[in-house]
């Protein structure tokens, strides 16, 4: 294992940020991982899990050691009729696991097909898209402990996985390392198909009693039409999350707007879309200081050439006031902004 230092971090964040790190660590085993972690207490130095980068934000140079897991692959730990539960290493590209378990007939992955990223990240932000949260398959979380090095295994309840948030995001933010997490996929189709732009898509695609498959293939299609491809116009997916109202709260507003998407929740809150609220005060499109909002979905920050996190902060910032001016509502970065 080799430690970089002074390594540019532009090539590994999808918004194409430039930062330097103090340090960078590629390992591909849970013994270079250790070395890693052991290197970076003796030098006094923090340590930063850094995956595809595709839910970051740098904004400044980052004074630790990045570390980036090239583990993949992942093998069967568990399985009864119903279920396989699979074990896999936290390098495994997202987007891969799902096309692989659905040829390999384990099923209810489909509608995260195309997510970047790595499969230890997915579990931060517990990663959702059209109607499914990768809770419903979380059975276990294989991590090592970034100050003692010890390892540990945490169960799903532990995680508490809850809208875009977990554990990782709260009492153990910024402590541990993630190395494998357990899934258990079913051996029969699993299908969800009721999130409104996934039956649609469906429906125009003529498919009325959608496989798995279809719905894989669905999901690609809807997500390729709507959303950037950072190579092209580099971003982080949704830059905020969606805010979610008491129906108290919500009230007033669905009532001045007849035509407000709106998504009830279990727990009686109501979630509505910010890319709605934006698109309402006519962000979408808009371009300054080499970052702008995509003009195809209002949620999308891209950066058009600015290698400045800080013009693309300044951006979000001046839409978060924009959005509480007219709406009461307080908007709240998704990403993880670093280096500020
Ligand atoms: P990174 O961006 O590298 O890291 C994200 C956070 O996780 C950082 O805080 C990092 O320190 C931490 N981390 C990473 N790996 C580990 C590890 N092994 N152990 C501990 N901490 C770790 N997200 C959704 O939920 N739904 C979507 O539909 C969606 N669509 C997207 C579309 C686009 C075009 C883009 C660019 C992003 C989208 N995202 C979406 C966000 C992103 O894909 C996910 O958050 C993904 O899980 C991030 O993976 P990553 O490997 O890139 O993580
Ligand atoms: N909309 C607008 N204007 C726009 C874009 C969308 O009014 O410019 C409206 C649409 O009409 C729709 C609603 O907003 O009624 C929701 O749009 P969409 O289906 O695109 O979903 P979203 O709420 O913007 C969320 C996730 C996405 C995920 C999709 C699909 C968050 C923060 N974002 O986006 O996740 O892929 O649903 O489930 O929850 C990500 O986290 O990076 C991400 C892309």
């Amino acid at each position: 294992m080799q430690i970089l230092r002074t390594e540019s971090l532009k090539n590994r964040n999808t918004l194409s940020l430039q930062a330097y790190a103090s340090a960078l660590a590629v390992v591909d085993s849970d013994q270079q991982l250790t070395q890693a972690l052991d290197w970076s207490r003796a030098q006094g130095l923090a340590v930063l899990p850094l995956g595809q980068g595709s839910n970051v934000v740098l904004a400044g140079d980052i004074d630790a050691l990045v570390i980036s897991q090239r583990s993949s692959g992942f093998s069967v730990i568990a399985q009864d009729e119903n279920e396989v539960v699979l074990r896999v290493a936290a390098g495994h590209d997202w987007h891969s696991l799902v096309a692989a378990t659905l040829k390999q007939n384990m099923y209810g992955l489909e509608n995260l097909a195309l997510i970047p990223g790595t499969v230890g990240a997915a579990p931060i932000q517990n990663i959702g898209a059209y109607g499914v949260e990768l809770k419903r398959f979380v059975r276990g979380v294989q991590a090592v402990d970034i100050a003692t090095g010890e390892h540990l295994t945490l169960t799903a309840h532990e995680c508490a996985f809850a809208y875009r948030d977990s554990v990782f995001k709260r009492e153990l933010r910024d402590r541990l390392i993630i190395t494998s997490v357990d899934l258990g996929l079913s051996r029969k189709p699993l299908l969800e198909i009721s999130y409104p732009a996934l039956r649609s898509e469906l429906d125009d695609l003529g498919v009325h009693e959608p496989t798995p498959a279809d719905v894989f293939a669905a999901v690609v299609s809807v997500r390729r039409r709507r959303l950037p491809d950072p190579v092209q116009e580099p971003n982080a997916g949704s830059f905020f999350k969606n805010p979610v109202l008491s129906a108290q709260q919500a009230q007033p507003l669905l009532k001045q707007y007849a035509g407000i998407p709106n998504f009830p929740q279990a727990d009686d809150g109501i979630k509505i879309p910010a890319a709605w609220l934006i698109d309402q005060l006519g962000w979408k499109g808009r371009m300054h200081n080499g970052v702008g909002v995509h003009a195809g979905h209002a949620l999308v920050l891209v950066n058009y050439g600015s290698d400045s996190g800080a013009a693309l902060l300044r951006l979000a910032m001046d839409i978060v006031s924009s959005v509480q001016q007219r709406f009461g509502i307080t908007l709240e970065i998704e990403p993880r902004v670093y280096g500020n």
